[in-house]
């Protein structure tokens, strides 16, 4: 099945026997980003053998329909003709077959918007397996989960990656870990974080109305699963709790203070109709902005004080205001860095770059497996 992986990649010959084995298994494996990652996983799996003497197996995917698994490893892209129904103790099956190998680095890597996936964490942590996740329940509970879920990782010495959960692939957590691991105090982070948010807004500004905006955002997979999610900012108050947190902040979310869209009573399975009769409110505030020369940017900021979310119009000059359809700033003050913020900026959303940061936390976590304690 992986003999593939045997071949010369770009006329380097690989050393297979010395290769790093690292065993993947992919939940949501059929899902946007999941399917995303694993054509890439297809198409990295030789340059990582050759380039960084990675052997990445895929040992299992599945999600709440179907299972696959092989403990020789399966073709990333051609999982759906392997797929099986899923049974009940499939799961278990799987980690008893981790546990009766003994050590041996596994890295589950989670492409699920779901509670319940994230409540396998510190089972898997305990079982010795590392997790890669662009899942953000896990962080977003309370304080006291979130540092849990931390300590149950390091204790255990696998890794606990989550660099998508914001700002897609841009290096945004694991620089604010760098600079707090230096003993640089953050003093605030101020940015435009959600894609999907950033996406609409730039589209209603071009003339588009509020309800086709949305539907173009959900089409190109820059929304959550739910669109509402994204809408009642709940998805970018999430990311804005995972990074006030990753900076140092004792956050929760009853802090967060959100003013964005108003009041969005919502509870329809098609959502559609019910957006479609604010397309002209929106139209008028969308007007009178371009009007003053702004345009309306949904801001997220914190201190170590305070977190909040609100719709701002700002010069259209201003470099919140400009940024291209979907994509994230994000500016970060500390103590030595105040007048001169620590910026970064790039593609906020999107399937194949989620995808693409997905596998950059797996190669680096499984390059850099942490000894047991
Ligand atoms: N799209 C983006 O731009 C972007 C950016 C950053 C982060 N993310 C994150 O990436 C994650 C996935 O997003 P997506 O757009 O790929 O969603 P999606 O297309 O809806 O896929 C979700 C996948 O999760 C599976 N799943 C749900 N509950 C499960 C469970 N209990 N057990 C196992 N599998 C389960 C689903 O399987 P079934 O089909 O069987 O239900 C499906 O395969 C989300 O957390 C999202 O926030 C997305």
């Amino acid at each position: 099945m992986l003999d593939h992986l045997a071949e010369p990649h770009g006329g380097v010959r690989y050393a297979p026997a010395r290769a790093r084995r690292v065993d993947l298994v992919l939940i949501g494996a059929r899902g946007k980003v999941g399917a995303a990652f694993r054509r890439l996983l297809d198409r990295q799996q030789p340059a990582l053998l050759a380039e960084a003497n990675l052997d990445l197996r895929l040992l299992a995917g599945f999600d709440r329909r179907g299972f696959a698994f092989d403990s020789h490893g399966l073709a990333p892209d051609g999982l759906d003709a392997t797929m099986a129904p899923r049974r009940d103790i499939d799961l278990d099956r799987l980690l008893e077959f981790a546990r009766a190998r003994g050590p041996s680095p596994t890295i589950a890597v989670d492409c699920t918007a779901s509670d319940e996936v994230a409540d396998l964490y510190p089972r898997l942590f305990a079982e010795g397996i590392g997790v890669v996740a662009a899942n953000k329940r896990a962080n977003t509970r309370s304080l006291a989960s979130y540092h849990a879920l931390q300590r149950a990782a390091c204790e255990r010495g696998v890794p606990y990656r989550y660099e998508t959960t914001v700002g897609s692939a841009i290096p945004v957590l694991g620089p604010l870990r760098d600079l707090r691991l230096r003993g640089e105090r953050v003093q605030s982070i101020c940015g435009v974080l959600s894609g999907s948010l950033s996406y609409i807004l730039h589209r209603m500004h071009d003339g588009c109305a509020f309800s086709a905006a949305v539907a173009e955002a959900r089409d190109l997979g820059y929304t959550e699963p739910d669109v509402m999610e994204d809408l009642r900012a709940i998805d970018l108050s999430r990311k804005l709790l995972v990074l006030a947190r990753e900076a140092g902040y004792a956050m929760e979310e009853s802090d967060l203070r959100v003013e964005l869209l108003g009041d969005l009573q919502i509870d329809a399975d098609d959502v559609m109709p019910a957006l479609q009769m604010l397309d002209d409110g929106w139209r008028m505030r969308i007007d009178a902005a371009l009007a003053r020369g702004e345009r309306w940017v949904a801001i997220a900021e914190a201190t170590q004080e305070s977190a909040r979310i609100g719709l701002h119009s700002l010069p259209a000059n201003s470099a919140f205001a400009q940024l291209a359809p979907g994509q994230n700033l994000i500016e970060i003050r500390t103590e030595l860095q105040a007048r001169m913020p620590l910026c970064v900026s790039g593609a906020g959303a999107g399937v194949e770059i989620t995808a693409a940061g997905v596998l950059s936390d797996v190669v680096s976590a499984a390059m850099h497996w942490p000894s047991p304690r």
